[in-house]
């Protein structure tokens, strides 16, 4: 064996064994990497303190505080429930904490449809329809939507029905979910479908704002427990105000738990959610986005010093900081080569177009209801203000227009194409109007307004984070924009900005490398 592999090595040309070995170590990277892409609720193994995953447009890096985590017996990967999911079904590491599509429909192929994360409570467009089938699973394939029932009236975390200020009516349902005796309005319950949000820099999305709401007027909520303000951007409607109660609630929801969780189990979950942070590491055309001296924006380590609750709309300390070092290829490192350096370029370029490229902002509830004015012209930055993951800094919900109609996501309402239910939303005459669109509005998501029962909140969705965005197409409560660019052309439409080619392009390999 030895000898003629001797031989074999001895009659190779030297450049055609180096490719050879070339071929075999990326071969190993590729296979490890796919090993440990998916990870099985209940499998066991370590998630090290410092560990990469590959996505589309390079690798997304995480840093966790704590160390190396053994995933065996803990609370966030182990199935607790009664459908043999865990946390980490719905918020995998390869995917930024999220569920991509493409990572859905692998998990459809490879297993069949049997993999518990499409399990008939909520994987599927109805619970009734025959699971084996596809179809019935079609908004979580094509867009990464999981069924999320809430009730109708609406009902506080105590169980106190609050009296709304609008009927719902069902105008279409493709899924049939909302037209069903049991699981519908009828009985008591409307179904949305939402996307899954990334469960890592919680430390950011938890950060409260001071005492004062203003998209209500009101005092700030506290934590019944601590009695500590919270910050309200938690969830595309603002429902939990806590990580103890959204864990309680996935538990017996997502998870079919009919028990429950231990303080020390809640505890486990929340340690691992607030230290676990992460950002894209690595570039498919820009190279490492982590080297000493790269933008301070950029990169797990970045989002782990970063501080909390920073207002950065403003060009003092930007939202994810400057790219001078990125501006000008001249002063690059010379180790780049041409593509890395016309890639970290345009980036820059993105960063501040997303910062300071104005555009008249109309018709937003939230924004331009506040005083600003409407329109105003202001940026990107406007709504998404607070520094490192671009979240609103005050409780985060705004009606951008993406589940309203007119300027939904969704197909003109004549032919009724839409793959969403479609609800209307009739306000009561005494109640106050949404203030652009009157008081009755169409609707696939009426998103906060489902938790204040109020007329102005219908359509407003609480912003995410932006990280990790690489690793988590589609984009959009609704899972409506299939790629970064599908989501900038939305913004190009929705406020008419008339973006040139080349400013659309450096926005999305900014949000890129997020
Ligand atoms: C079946 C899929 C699924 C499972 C399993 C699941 N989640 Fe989620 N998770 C979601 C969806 C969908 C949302 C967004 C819901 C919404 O916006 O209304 C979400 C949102 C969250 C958020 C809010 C993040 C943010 O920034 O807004 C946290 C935190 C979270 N989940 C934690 C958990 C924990 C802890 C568990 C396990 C006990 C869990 N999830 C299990 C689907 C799932
Ligand atoms: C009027 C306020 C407002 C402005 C201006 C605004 N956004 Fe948003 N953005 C939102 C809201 C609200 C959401 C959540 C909407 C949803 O999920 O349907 C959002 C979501 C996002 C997301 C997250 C998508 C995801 O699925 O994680 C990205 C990225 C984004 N916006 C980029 C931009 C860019 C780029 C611009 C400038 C062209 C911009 N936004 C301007 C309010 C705004």
């Amino acid at each position: 064996m030895q000898r003629s592999f001797r031989i074999f090595i001895k009659n190779m040309k030297i450049k055609t064994f180096v490719l050879h070995v070339i071929f075999l170590v990326g071969l190993l990277s590729w296979v490890s990497d796919n090993e440990n892409s998916w990870i099985q609720p209940g499998k066991g193994g370590i998630l090290p303190a410092e560990v990469a995953f590959s996505n589309p447009n390079g690798t997304l890096g995480y840093v966790n505080v704590d160390g190396d985590i053994n995933m065996e017996g803990h609370p966030f990967f182990e199935p607790l429930g009664t459908n043999g999911r865990a946390c980490v079904s719905c918020h995998q590491p390869k995917d930024a904490m999220s569920v991509s599509t493409q990572s859905l429909q692998q998990r459809w192929n490879e297993t069949q449809g049997q993999d518990p994360i499409f399990a008939a409570i909520d994987g599927s467009n109805n619970p009734k329809l025959p699971q084996q089938l596809e179809s019935s699973h079609s908004l979580l394939l094509k867009r990464g939507l999981f069924r999320i029932s809430l009730p109708w009236p609406v009902k506080t975390d105590n169980g106190k029905t609050i009296k709304p200020e609008f009927s719902i009516e069902v105008v279409s349902d493709p899924t049939g979910v909302n037209v069903d005796p049991e699981l519908g309005l009828e009985n008591g319950n409307i179904s949305v479908f939402r996307r899954p949000r990334s469960v890592a820099n919680m430390t950011y999305v938890m950060s409260p704002d001071p005492v004062f709401n203003i998209k209500t007027g009101t005092l700030a909520v506290t934590d019944p427990e601590t009695g500590k303000v919270v910050g309200m951007n938690m969830m595309a409607d603002s429902r939990h105000y806590t990580q103890k109660q959204q864990a309680l609630d996935a538990y017996f929801g997502h998870l079919q738990g009919h028990n429950t969780l231990t303080d020390v189990q809640l505890k486990q979950i929340l340690d691992f959610q607030n230290k676990l942070f992460m950002a894209q590491s690595h570039d498919k055309w820009g190279g490492k986005l982590v080297e000493n001296g790269e933008p301070a924006g950029l990169g797990p380590h970045n989002m782990k010093a970063g501080k909390v609750h920073i207002l950065a709309n403003n060009n003092r300390d930007p939202i994810f900081h400057w790219f001078n070092n990125w501006k000008n290829k001249e002063t690059m490192p010379q180790s780049l080569n041409a593509e890395q350096k016309d890639f970290r370029e345009s980036v820059a370029r993105g960063n501040d177009i997303f910062m300071f490229r104005e555009f008249w902002i109309r018709d937003a509830t939230h924004i331009n209801s506040l005083g600003l004015g409407n329109p105003v012209r202001r940026s990107c930055a406007t709504c998404h203000n607070g520094q490192m993951t671009a979240q609103d800094l005050a409780p985060g919900w705004v009606d951008l227009g993406t589940t309203t109609y007119p300027t939904w996501t969704e197909n003109h309402l004549a032919n009724q194409k839409s793959d969403l239910p479609i609800f209307k939303c009739t306000c009561n005459k005494n109640a106050a109007p949404h203030p652009f669109l009157g008081r009755v509005i169409y609707t696939t998501d009426p998103g906060r307004a489902l938790i204040s029962g109020k007329c102005i909140d219908i359509g407003s969705i609480v912003m995410q984070q932006f990280r990790g965005l690489s690793a988590r197409a589609p984009y959009f409560v609704n899972g409506s924009a299939k790629t970064l660019h599908e989501l900038v052309d939305y913004y190009d439409r929705r406020f008419d900005i008339k973006y040139t080619e080349q400013e659309k392009t450096d926005l999305v390999n900014f949000l890129s490398v997020l």
